[in-house]
């Protein structure tokens, strides 16, 4: 059954691994708070976890927790946490795991009645394997969520957008916008690389985000534009 994308859900991939997808989505959090929305962050899978006061704890699901103005149960912030900080079908496998896209898409389902936006982490880049046949490409197709792409901008990104925005719309899916994240403070002609892309990729540049030695979401939030994707809310109504 095709059903639209709930307003102000999105699905956050990247052009890698370790470029602001967490930072990003965590700002993104803030920022519908800002205007009104309930909102909570998912990881829809994590890898690399430390044993802390008797549970799984990994880093990317704390951050998004705290960013979130709404509150899940553990097992819809992130149905797996692996202790290994691998690629996620291998850091499952060394646990005896499959990934079951079903579990994810129920996380996430479990969330949407918790806060009126969820915002969704992938893992990685946006064509890491989940199983032996599926990557969190798929999963973002079954979940059917617009996506926010963000670039790490630093030599070779341009490629890695442009070949995950072919990947989004071969998967029938919207890409919603893109931000251009500094993660590199030495990268030479960057503005002229966000001008590059801005030309190229099918989607608005929602957040020119620069290099920050103390990064946080809340002063992210402020370089990011989300009228469109979080309307204003009237905090009042249900
Ligand atoms: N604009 C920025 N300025 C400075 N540091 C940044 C910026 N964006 C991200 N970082 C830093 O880069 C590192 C990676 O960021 P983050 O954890 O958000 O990446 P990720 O894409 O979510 O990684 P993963 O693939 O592990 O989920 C973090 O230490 C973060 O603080
Ligand atoms: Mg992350």
């Amino acid at each position: 059954m095709h059903h639209d994308p709930r307003p102000g859900d999105v699905f956050v991939t990247g052009t890698d691994t370790e470029i602001g997808k967490t930072l990003i989505a965590c700002a993104l959090l803030h920022a519908a708070a800002r205007q009104g929305w309930r909102a909570a962050g998912i990881k829809i899978t994590a890898a690399g976890a430390d044993y802390i006061g008797g549970r799984w704890q990994n880093e990317d699901v704390e951050q998004l927790r705290h960013a979130s103005s709404a509150t899940l149960p553990d097992a819809a912030s992130c149905p797996y946490i692996l202790p290994q900080a691998v690629a996620p079908h291998i850091a499952a496998a060394a646990i005896g795991v499959t990934l079951d896209m079903e579990t994810i898409h129920r996380a996430y389902q479990i969330a949407t009645a918790h806060a009126d936006a969820v915002v969704v982490e992938g893992v990685g880049g946006f064509r890491v394997p989940l199983d032996d046949h599926q990557d969190t490409a798929d999963l973002a197709q079954r979940l059917r969520l617009p996506v926010i792409l963000v670039v790490g901008m630093r030599l070779g990104c341009i490629s890695h957008a442009l070949l995950t925005a072919e990947a989004i719309a071969a998967r029938g899916l919207r890409l919603a916008g893109w931000v251009a994240n500094h993660v590199d403070p030495d990268m030479q002609h960057s503005e002229a690389n966000v001008q590059t892309l801005a030309h190229r990729l099918p989607a608005p540049l929602i957040g020119n985000v620069p290099y920050m030695t103390q990064p946080d979401p809340e002063t992210v939030a402020q370089h990011l534009r989300v009228s469109t994707l979080f309307p204003t809310r009237n905090l009042a109504s249900p």
